[in-house]
């Protein structure tokens, strides 16, 4: 399920909003996000949705996400504020992150956060100190050890990862002893091995891996586990090689491979899982305009450039680990005689072009982008699934705004969810010393 923008919203969007601009599509959104709900309930009836907002953290988003059953996985104090801004109490949060100080245990305790996801020793130390935790949950975060196949700057489950504890070496195990011995409210475990899964043989082991380490828990220390958080992961169709599975096919294979390993049968665990990615990417795009169009000599002939209005500041993914997207044209009323069949030698009606940002640095956003001839200066292009892990990565690199997001209404209404940013709000922590 993905959002595409027509000819016609495009050009509107482009004229009231003005570009770069994302765009997200409410009733994907929902629809999205219920699937996956419905799904996983319908694999295992005590679960649980936990929407992981890092991967889009407006607070429109987050507030939607709530409205369709989710809790609300955040991985800092600014998470956590997105998400109590958004009327989410916090008791409904689940708060993570491999390196939480005093004052954002803190802050989230005195928030009365529902779940705090602990990752190391020292963060039980802290707990343990801060005491008294309300009706604070803890879970621990567990390594299992688990290479998925993914990119590996997105791939967390392995034996050498910065998070959780590991199960191998047996700190895990050390951990659940400190958290009782303590007398904290340890509830269960989490997992998480990566993300992007297309194959789900890593989330499958991981949820085994999680499970087994349970039923020994409860073999040594008399513990029972009545939370299993599996993590998120789903991958996405960025590209038509991207074919992940369907969800309800996931949720049962997790399900299952989690299940499998319990020996008493009316054990019932609430299993949780919390999917960012495969909520809202497929419900986003982002609208670019193009500037400038040139070629370049190659090895054979010219290559083309298509520099659009944004780029490495509105979406990292493509600097940061090669990600590929869907990039689909969409002509304006205007035409420039600058176009792509222009700049090329020769003729046909779809060229290939590189499709660069507007930043320093290569900044080169698409390799090989199939485009017609005619695509010219002015005209639009729309990048697919970008509803996560791009509003939620973008900075202000070469102090460039970073965009709005657009929420297109259920009854076709275009609305605001986070204006463009402004230079008064971009200038606004600047401080030059009086004497400098
Ligand atoms: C702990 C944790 N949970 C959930 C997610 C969400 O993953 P995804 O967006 O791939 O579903 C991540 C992503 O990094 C994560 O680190």
């Amino acid at each position: 399920m993905n959002f595409i923008l027509t000819k016609d919203q495009a050009l509107q969007i482009a004229e009231k909003f003005g570009t770069p601009a994302y765009v997200l599509d409410e009733k994907t959104l929902r629809q999205t996000i219920r699937r996956y709900v419905n799904a996983f309930r319908s694999a295992y009836s005590h679960s649980e949705v936990t929407f992981a907002s890092k991967a889009n953290s407006t607070a429109g988003v987050v507030k939607i996400a709530y409205q369709e059953g989710c809790k609300i996985d955040v991985a800092s104090e600014g998470e956590l504020r997105v998400a109590i801004l958004a009327g989410v109490p916090a008791e409904d949060c689940h708060l993570h992150g491999n390196n939480k100080s005093a004052d954002v245990l803190r802050f989230a305790l005195k928030s009365g956060i529902g779940q705090i996801i602990v990752d190391h020793f020292g963060e039980i130390d802290l707990l343990a100190n801060l005491v008294p935790l309300g009706n604070t949950k803890i879970l621990l975060r567990l390594a299992p050890g688990v290479d998925p196949i993914t990119h590996a700057k997105i791939s967390t489950g392995q034996a050498d990862t910065k998070f959780g504890f590991n199960i191998v070496d047996g700190s895990a195990r050390l951990a659940v002893q400190k958290c009782l011995e303590l007398g904290l409210p340890l509830y269960g475990f989490h997992c998480h091995v990566g993300s992007q899964l297309l194959d789900p043989s890593a989330q499958v082991s991981g949820g085994q891996t999680i499970s087994s380490f349970a039923e020994e828990m409860k073999k040594e220390f008399a513990f029972e586990a009545s939370i299993l958080n599996i993590g998120g992961g789903l991958g996405v169709s960025y590209t038509s090689k991207d074919v992940p599975m369907e969800v309800e096919e996931y949720c049962q294979k997790v399900v299952e491979a989690v299940t499998s390993e319990w020996s008493d049968k009316n054990y019932k665990p609430e299993l949780v899982q919390e999917p960012g990615r495969s909520l809202c990417a497929g419900a986003g795009v982002t609208l670019y305009q193009i500037g400038a169009i040139k070629s370049v000599p190659a090895y054979s002939g010219r290559k083309a450039y298509v520099a659009v209005d944004g780029g490495l500041s509105d979406n990292p993914r493509p600097a940061l680990y090669g990600s590929r997207y869907t990039v689909l044209p969409i002509e304006s009323n205007a035409k420039s005689s600058i176009t792509l069949g222009s700049v090329l030698d020769g003729s046909g009606n779809s060229r290939t072009a590189t499709i660069s940002g507007s930043h320093c640095e290569t900044d080169r956003l698409f390799e090989d982008v199939e485009l017609p001839s005619s695509l010219a200066v002015g005209d639009y292009l729309q990048v697919l699934y970008t509803g996560a892990y791009n509003s939620s990565m973008a900075s202000n690199y070469n102090r460039f705004l970073r965009p709005p997001t657009i929420l297109i209404r259920e009854s076709g209404q275009y609305v605001l969810l986070q204006s463009r940013e402004t230079y008064e709000a971009l200038f606004a922590r600047e401080a030059i010393p009086s004497d400098l």
